[in-house]
């Protein structure tokens, strides 16, 4: 059965839905504590340069390849190999095939993530926000049955936009929930400004501190810009492919990493003038470097101190607006990273959306069901591997493999295929569909010379020092 591709019904409808995947957890918390920790504004700039010079050519890359073939990320390598040379070597399909397990295993971590939220959300809800700022409750939480209930109603989320399909569930959740996100975070801002020694934390995060600046922290800033904006997922394959041809590839993609900028710099100033506000004699050096930790047991502190000022109830209400706020987010990541192995099943196997959504969520929810009982409850998963002189649980081999490793390989090799095996003159083609404009244009030559030269090298050289540091616990820089 021929089954017809769906594409975004509009312009804006893609930019949100992308930037709905980009904006996530580590926008919200791990960027601000990030940047808090690590120089401030210093921080802020090196990051912007990077989401600039460095994810945008890669960005327009992913985005290119997938409009062009109008295929899952596996099928888009596929065809472009075909394409290229009838008798060429399938080594390529690597590429495609890791573009297509790293996003399966990201579901499976995240998931656990987001129905940690989801229980959060609905403790504070329901006017238990002092039981969270026990230091006991994450450790006993994670371990409770209730877990699964919560990873039931998460799957059922996740499953419901994903089954009415690109326009109807995708673009259309995208566009609810992105600006209602949009507005959240800014009524937060606003309240945790009007609060006493709010400006310290502004201060904190705005002043610059170059001398913060090392290789480790550069490193740091670069692997953050790169996970944002969903690169190395295949995730922006896919999504390119529900793109219009009318439009402007290259303006699109620079509106959705204004937006995940604009999002992660914005939550700064949320999460630190809260944090000094309430804890006016913290040093951000003591703050966790772990989005989980901050999330689950830090914050909970926060709020709940947030009761001399405004009460139990103000307290609660602020808490309940800040996890929803996460839960957002992160809802919107899992749907777009869920439709990469959706939208691979359907095309290679020429199935319907609804099949496909099935089997990828069944067995998902089994992997992430079996990580989430990774932290005490099943002794064989909670000891799934031992390196670099600590006791891994599979929750943890998951991110170190595939959120940290393989992510700046699966860039590398995208820039790479798209440079030497599909060629330029081919990217430059594509880019110029609904953009006129882009031929000849200063960003043309820019993204050109970028990906053949220095981004794969910079690629690479993360890579291997992140295997270097996560297995063996040893850094280069
Ligand atoms: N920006 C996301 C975050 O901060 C990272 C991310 C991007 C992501 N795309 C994703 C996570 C898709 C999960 C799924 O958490």
């Amino acid at each position: 059965m021929a089954i017809v591709r769906e594409h975004f019904n509009s312009r804006i409808g893609f930019i949100l839905a992308a930037a709905g995947s980009a904006v996530g957890i580590g926008n919200l918390v791990g960027f601000p504590v990030n940047a808090a920790k690590n120089g401030g504004a210093a921080f802020l700039i090196i990051y912007a340069v990077f989401v600039l010079l460095v994810c945008l050519p890669v960005m327009l890359a992913e985005l290119a390849v997938g409009r062009h073939t109008q295929k899952n990320p596996l099928g888009a390598y596929k065809s472009l190999i075909h394409d290229t040379d009838k008798n060429g070597s399938r080594l390529w399909s690597i590429g495609g095939w890791l573009a297509l397990i790293t996003p399966y295993m990201i579901i499976v971590f995240y998931t656990v993530i987001t129905l940690w939220v989801l229980g959060y959300f609905v403790m504070t809800v329901t006017g238990n926000l002092d039981q969270l700022a026990n230091d006991a409750y994450f450790g006993d939480f994670i371990n409770s049955k209730m877990i699964f209930a919560y990873l039931l109603a998460t799957a059922t989320i996740v499953g419901v936009i994903l089954y009415s399909g690109v326009k109807n569930g995708i673009e259309r959740a995208a566009k609810v929930m992105m600006p209602m996100l949009f507005i959240m975070l800014l009524g937060l801002v606003a309240f945790v400004l009007t609060q006493d020694n709010a400006i310290l934390g502004v201060k904190f995060y705005l002043i610059p501190d170059f001398s913060k600046i090392t290789p480790q922290v550069i490193n740091n800033a670069m692997g953050q810009a790169f996970f944002s904006l969903s690169l190395g997922m295949g995730i922006l394959i896919t999504y390119g492919s529900y793109m219009d041809r009318t439009n402007s590839v290259a303006s699109s993609a620079k509106m959705v990493a204004l937006a995940d900028t604009t999002v992660a710099f914005t939550a700064g100033l949320m999460i630190l003038p809260a944090i000094f506000s309430f804890n006016p004699g913290i040093n951000p050096d003591d703050l966790s470097n772990s989005s989980v930790s901050l999330i689950f047991s830090f914050l909970p502190k926060i709020f709940i101190a947030m009761q001399t000022s405004i009460g139990y109830f103000g307290a609660s209400v602020f808490a309940s607006l800040f996890f929803l706020l996460v839960l957002i987010a992160a809802i919107t990541s899992l749907v777009s990273i869920t439709e990469v192995p959706i939208s691979a099943l359907m095309d290679e196997k020429k199935i319907t959306r609804k099949k496909s959504l099935t089997i990828i969520s069944a067995t998902t929810f089994v992997f992430a069901a079996a990580a989430a009982a990774s932290f005490g409850m099943i002794d064989s998963l909670t000891q799934f591997a031992h390196y670099a002189g600590q006791n891994k649980s599979l929750f943890d081999v998951i991110i170190d493999v595939f959120y940290e490793t393989i992510l700046p390989l699966n860039g590398f090799i995208i820039c790479m295929f798209v440079i030497y095996r599909w060629k330029k003159s081919n990217l430059d083609k594509e880019l110029e569909v609904g953009d006129p404009n882009y031929r000849g244009s200063l960003l043309e030559r820019y993204v050109n010379i970028s990906l053949t030269t220095f981004i794969p090298v910079i690629l690479l050289l993360i890579f291997i020092n992140t295997v270097l540091l996560k297995f063996f616990g040893f850094s280069f820089i």
